[in-house]
Parts: structure tokens; C-alpha cells; sequence
């Protein structure tokens, strides 16, 4: 459950793009502070900066100014390499189109990223095969991405992005197409993951019923974090 470890924290976070000989102010300096164990919504309307600071929180990006801690290690002037390695150290990624390599079934997709760790904790297809059962997918672990419906195919890639066993999940739009009922089961199991193995859970979302089930609610308006209730125009 949520301590007062930190994991994530931003200070003065800014990120501006030049698009043709203008700049798109993206985030106008974001602090906050996310613990071990929370799981955390991040909401905002479309163009608000969420993605961006996502990618900036993974070390996808860096920052125009400002710090980024992850586990108390400033990782906003860090070079790809170094970046390459925490991520693969410490960071889950799920995407909101999948990703998943046509060609291998649930159980390879989700055993790939074992295969590729430097020191492997798991026995790739045993792993594979635990997450993708606790996921609901025990019976569809031979199944190709095609033969999966959309809900299935986002529990995969959720099972991969937990593969090598990351402290910290970080998950763009994880519901962004599913139905009610889909979403819902992604949720339990993400709180399933956090109850067995601690993990921090960051979640950007535009659906209201899905931030009500995280701990807590981070809005972005317009690059800036605020407080108290907005509403999420899509
Ligand atoms: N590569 C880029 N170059 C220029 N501007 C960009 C770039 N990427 C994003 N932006 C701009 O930065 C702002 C924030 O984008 P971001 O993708 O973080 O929004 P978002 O909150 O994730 O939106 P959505 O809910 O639609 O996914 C937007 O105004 C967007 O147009
Ligand atoms: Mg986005």
C-alpha cells in the first residue's frame, strides 16, 4: 500500500516544443510528488500536457527546464544510454495501442521482454504464463494478437509491461478503448499488482468512472497542474 516513500518527484517542470517559429508551451512548471505503492490518476483535457509529462516522468523525454527524481535520482539531464537503463530497470510502460507483435502468441509477447533483460529474474515462459492467468488470460495464452478481442489484447500488453517486474507502471490512455467492463477489469488487476508487489502506478485518463478508482487525481490544465474539481472536456 502507499508509503511515504517517494518515488516521482517534479520541480518545476517546463517542456516547450517549437513547432515551425512558434513554441508550444506543453508543461509551464509541474511540481508534485507521487509514494511508493499509490496509484495515481492523471487527468486534464485533451492537450493538456498529460502524455508529455508521462514521457518525461519515464525518461521518454527531457525536460526544457526544470528536475525529475525517480527514486531520488535526477534523470533530466541524463544521456539515452543511462536513461535506456533506468527505464529497463525500474519502468512499465503501457500504451494505449498496444503494440503487440502480430506474428507471436500472448504468452511469447509477454515472455519477449524476460528474454531481453539484461539479468533475467523470471523464467520467461513460466512468468509469462503466472501474469497472463492472473490477468484472466490462462485460457488464451496461445492466442495470436488477431485472435484476441480488444480487452484481451490490453491485458497482454499490460501482463508485458509487468514482465521484468518494474517498481514504477506508467500507463497512457490503459482503458482509452475498452468497454465499461474491460476497463474495470485493468483496474483490479493493476490494484492486484500494486497489493502483491508494492508496484506505483501512474495512469493517465480522460474517463471520469476510471480516476475514481485510483487513490488520488492529479489535474493538468493547459501545462499547469491545479487544484479542486475541473471539468474534462474531450
Ligand atoms: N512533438 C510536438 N511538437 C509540438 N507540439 C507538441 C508535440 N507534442 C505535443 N505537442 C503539444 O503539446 C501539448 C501537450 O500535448 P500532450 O500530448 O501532452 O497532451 P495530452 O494532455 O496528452 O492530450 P490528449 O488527451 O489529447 O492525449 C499539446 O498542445 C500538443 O499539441
Ligand atoms: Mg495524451
Amino acid at each position: 500500500m502507499a508509503s511515504t516513500q517517494t518515488v516521482i518527484r517534479t520541480q518545476g517542470v517546463v517542456k516547450e516544443l517549437p513547432l515551425g517559429n512558434t513554441t508550444v508551451h506543453a508543461l509551464r512548471g509541474v511540481d508534485m510528488e507521487i509514494f511508493a505503492g499509490e496509484i495515481v490518476g492523471i487527468i486534464g483535457p485533451s492537450g493538456s500536457g498529460k502524455s508529455t509529462l508521462l514521457g518525461l516522468i519515464g525518461g521518454l523525454d527531457t525536460p526544457t527546464r526544470g528536475t525529475i527524481e525517480i527514486d531520488g535520482v535526477d534523470i533530466s539531464h541524463m544521456n539515452e544510454d543511462r536513461l535506456t537503463e533506468i527505464r529497463n530497470e525500474k519502468i512499465g510502460f503501457i500504451f494505449q495501442f498496444f503494440n503487440l507483435i502480430p506474428t507471436l502468441t500472448a504468452l511469447e509477447n509477454v515472455a519477449l521482454p524476460i528474454q531481453f533483460a539484461r539479468k533475467p529474474q523470471f523464467n520467461p515462459d513460466k512468468r509469462a504464463k503466472e501474469l497472463l492467468t492472473m490477468l484472466g488470460l490462462g485460457d488464451r495464452l496461445r492466442h495470436r494478437p488477431s485472435e484476441l478481442s480488444g480487452g484481451q489484447q490490453q491485458r497482454v500488453a499490460i501482463a508485458r509491461a509487468l514482465a521484468n517486474n518494474p517498481p514504477l507502471l506508467l500507463a497512457d490512455e490503459p482503458t482509452g478503448n475498452l468497454d465499461t467492463e474491460s476497463g474495470a477489469m485493468v483496474m483490479q488487476a493493476l490494484r492486484d499488482i500494486r497489493e502483491k508487489s508494492g508496484t506505483t502506478v501512474v495512469i493517465v485518463t480522460h474517463d471520469a468512472a476510471i480516476a475514481q478508482q485510483t487513490d488520488r487525481v492529479l489535474t493538468l490544465v493547459d501545462g499547469t497542474l491545479v487544484h479542486g474539481v475541473v471539468p474534462v472536456v474531450q
